[in-house]
């Protein structure tokens, strides 16, 4: 009998209510940041992965599935989205027609790793790139995006851990601080160290071996070598993230493992995955645009491996909370408030927060009965005496917690689902 190739799964009709699932959350969330979504053809030049991602890389190096084709061209099966992004970026003058691009996709993508769980050969991300702005709100803005998805489908255990690799130049600075640091400490090292020593200084810091992590435990940090521009920019970010009530970790030995970024670089982390923890990776790439022959433009963004993004799912046990669920029920108290029940429930959603209430004239009970059937986040209740004071009440019916608003001040409650 003839199986699927190892390491690529078939998706079946059960699972595919969950793709969907998080395919909608995707689309909507890149959506309210006006995103707008790209694809890219499957295969591209085997040279744009060689200068893009960089020859020395693990990527490059050793997992690419490439190929002659019958013309005798070099094709590969895209290992990840941004090179390809940047490739039509520059082939049809996207920056020509717009200053800033926001771009969103959702992709498989190709790498010869040795398969585990969490690990495909075939696997699929999502992803988002901002192209033509240097801007620092842009790298929180990516984070946000990231981790507002994450969040939506329910995901707890995440931890953001963002760094800043500074400009290519003062990188050059520190890495030679770092040769010098592990020049009498070289035999000791690994073989794969030794190697990346020569090659690729910076992910030694990413080996899993514990006498290289006790060597690099002492090393000098990028961190402290970044030039102002950089330690400026990464300021904004931290306080972007921080204003935002986003919890991060600071990680001066996230160095990823591609080699077009410069500045910030972040990463979200699962708790509940094993080994394959790295549930999203991204950052900043100004150079790149410039390197693939385009004109110089900064960019941005960020992949997610959804196989690993619903293992976590699946782990956490988030579908059954976050299945089908509906943001909002609005519960009348009094009959002669449906008018104004309707209305409010129609400028929410014209705001994309799913409301349903009732039309059936039912008891408070029963339409409290429905709210938990639909799986209902919140519940408003309208009507009272303290609709006549001008109040409605909103309980999170997750945490069981009750507020009192105003009725005139909406934005309050759709302020409960950004
Ligand atoms: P990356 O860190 O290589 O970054 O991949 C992003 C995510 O894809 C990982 O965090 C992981 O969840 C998932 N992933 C990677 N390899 C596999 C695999 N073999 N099996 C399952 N999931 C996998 C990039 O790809 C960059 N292009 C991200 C980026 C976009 N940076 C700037 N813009």
């Amino acid at each position: 009998m003839i199986k699927a190739i190892t390491g690529t799964k078939d998706i079946l009709p059960p699972e595919i209510k969950k793709w969907k699932h998080l395919e909608n959350i995707v689309q909507k969330v890149f959506t309210n940041f006006n995103y707008k979504e790209i694809r890219t053809p499957i295969f591209e030049d085997t040279s744009l992965f060689a200068r893009g991602i960089g020859e020395q890389t693990d990527i490059v190096s050793k997992e690419m599935y490439s190929f002659l084709d019958r013309s005798e061209t070099s094709i590969t099966l895209k290992p990840e989205m941004t090179a390809g992004v940047v490739r039509a970026f520059i082939e049809h003058s996207l920056g020509q027609k717009q200053q800033l691009n926001k771009l969103f996709y959702i992709s498989p993508m190709f790498r010869q790793e040795r398969p585990q769980a969490g690990r495909l050969r075939q696997f699929h991300q999502f992803g988002g790139e901002a192209l033509g702005s240097a801007s620092p709100f842009l790298d929180a803005e990516m984070i946000q995006i990231a981790y507002m998805i994450l969040k939506k489908l329910g995901l707890k255990d995440l931890s953001i851990r963002i760094n800043s690799l500074g400009i290519p130049s003062s990188r050059e600075i520190y890495k030679n601080i770092l040769r010098d640091y592990l020049s009498d400490k070289k035999d000791r090292l690994s073989h794969d160290s030794k190697v990346r020593l020569e090659k690729n200084i910076l992910r030694i810091f990413d080996s899993k071996i514990e006498s290289d992590q006790e060597i690099m435990n002492d090393a000098p940090l990028l961190l402290d070598y970044l030039d102002e521009e950089s330690s400026n920019d990464f300021e904004i970010v931290k306080e972007l993230l921080s204003n935002s009530k986003i919890p991060y970790e600071i990680d001066p030995k996230l160095v990823r493992g591609l080699d077009y970024y410069t500045k910030t670089t972040f990463e979200i982390i699962s708790g509940k995955v094993g080994a394959q923890s790295a549930l999203c990776g991204g950052g900043r790439y100004d150079p790149l645009v410039e390197q693939l022959g385009g004109k110089p433009t900064a960019g941005v963004g960020f992949a997610a491996g959804i196989e690993r993004i619903l293992l976590a799912c699946e782990n956490e046990n988030s579908f059954n909370s976050a299945g089908d669920k509906l943001d909002l029920y609005i519960v009348k108290i009094d009959k002669e408030l449906t008018s104004t029940v309707y209305q409010i429930a129609l400028s929410l959603r014209k705001q994309n927060i799913s409301v349903d209430l009732d039309y059936l004239d039912r008891s408070v009970k029963a339409q409290m009965r429905e709210a938990n059937k639909l799986n209902s986040r919140f519940v408003l209740f309208v009507g009272g005496d303290e609709y006549k004071q001008g109040n409605i009440t909103l309980k999170n019916m997750e945490t069981g917690e009750q507020e009192i608003l105003e009725f005139s001040n909406l934005d309050l409650v759709r302020n409960k689902f950004v």
